[in-house]
């Protein structure tokens, strides 16, 4: 189907379209407190919003149901399973596998697991107190849970058994002179995980054994984290460039760190990763991160704060910073990035319409906008 929509306004009209012949079924669940007119006028509500500000909100509030449910699945196998976080009863084997990058993983997993929930829960809630539509991807909980003992057996939005990761942000932020920004590449961390599918939980017991593939299993787990928060560590300050009131600016300049937190703490741990070749999947090999091409005094593992680099124009000084920060298709362009990681194998063409149309409202959003 995605070939057929060939312009965003076809692709916007499709999920508009989508919406009014699934009003009953779909319309009032996707968009939780949508009226029935929503449905039929095909435009989100956005209260006493302004319309640029309540798309980025919408957008920010889908990541971080998604980001929420993968963190759930983490910790119901790896995490700590309690009150704050409930769900699932752990894999003693995989939570120790966890343990080898940092004691602290299962503590870090719980807590990042409900930091994703606070975002999610307030984004949510703020915009149904100014009268705006929420995001609600109910519908789309279809995806099979991990069969491995200690998951729970819920449908999920998101896929961590055929990931693929792109481990470049390793080598982006220890850079001294490239950035994201001006086109510039960078080098995988482990080139063998930013190709094929790889599980980063436990798919069934079987995987629990020999000790090096449930390690593998860890350390996919440990990269992907870092991947996944350098992500949201981009995404705020991006987005922030074009929000218009001061109060959603503040929003998105608050939670937008927090994410800058996670991922550092993960960057620290991925250097745990120890070297190893996957016995079950010999094409998944962890290198050593301190030999060459990596290591040396720009790479050493320990180097977890942000390299200074470019920033703006090559002109001016390097600067420490977050990169990419660019801001034009900022949304559409994470969308596309959780979907090259294999994040959402197995989702509907619906889900797949209404996440591409509430990230292309959010990059349809202007400063100063109405
Ligand atoms: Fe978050
Ligand atoms: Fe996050």
């Amino acid at each position: 189907m995605k070939h057929e929509l060939k312009t965003s306004a076809d692709r916007r009209r499709f999920v508009k379209n989508g919406l009014t012949a699934g009003a009953v079924m779909v319309g009032g669940a996707l968009l939780a407190g949508g009226s029935p007119a929503l449905a039929h006028s095909g435009e989100e509500r956005s209260g006493r919003l302004k319309k640029g500000d309540a798309a980025i909100l919408r957008f920010l509030a889908a990541a971080e149901i998604l980001e929420t449910d993968l963190w759930q699945q983490y910790n119901e196998l790896g995490g700590i399973q309690d009150s704050e976080v409930p769900g699932g009863s752990g894999s003693a084997i995989y939570t120790g596998a966890l343990a080898n990058l940092d004691t602290d993983m299962a503590q870090y997993i719980h807590d990042n697991t409900e930091d994703e929930l606070t975002h999610e829960v307030f984004i949510n809630a703020f915009l149904a107190s100014k009268g705006a539509d929420t995001v609600n991807l109910d519908e789309f909980r279809t995806l099979p849970s991990s069969q491995a003992t200690g998951a729970q057996q819920i449908g999920r939005l998101t896929n961590l058994m055929q990931l693929t990761v792109d481990t470049s942000w390793w080598t982006r932020y220890r850079s001294g002179s490239k950035n994201p920004d001006f086109g510039d590449s960078f080098d995988q961390a482990v080139p063998t995980l930013n190709k094929g599918q790889h599980p980063a939980i436990p798919r069934t017991d079987d995987d629990l054994a020999p000790t090096d593939h449930i390690q593998a299993i860890a350390n996919t787990a440990g990269f992907h984290f870092g991947t996944i928060e350098q992500g949201g560590t981009s995404l705020y300050p991006s987005l922030a460039q074009r929000v218009t009131d001061v109060e959603v600016l503040r929003i998105v300049l608050s939670i937008g760190p927090t994410e800058a937190m996670h991922f550092q703490t993960w960057s620290d741990k991925a250097g745990n990763a120890r070297a190893l070749t996957d016995p079950t999947d010999p094409t998944l090999v962890f290198p050593d991160l301190n030999s060459p091409p990596l290591g040396g005094e720009e790479f050493q593992t320990n180097l977890i704060m942000p390299e200074p680099t470019v920033f703006l124009n090559r002109k001016l000084p390097a600067c420490s910073i977050v990169r990419p920060t660019a801001t034009e298709g900022a949304a559409t362009g994470a969308l596309k990035f959780l979907t090259d990681m294999g994040l959402f194998i197995g989702q509907s063409s619906a889900f797949f319409a209404l996440m591409a149309d509430l990230a292309e409202d959010a990059d349809e959003a202007r400063r100063g906008g109405r």
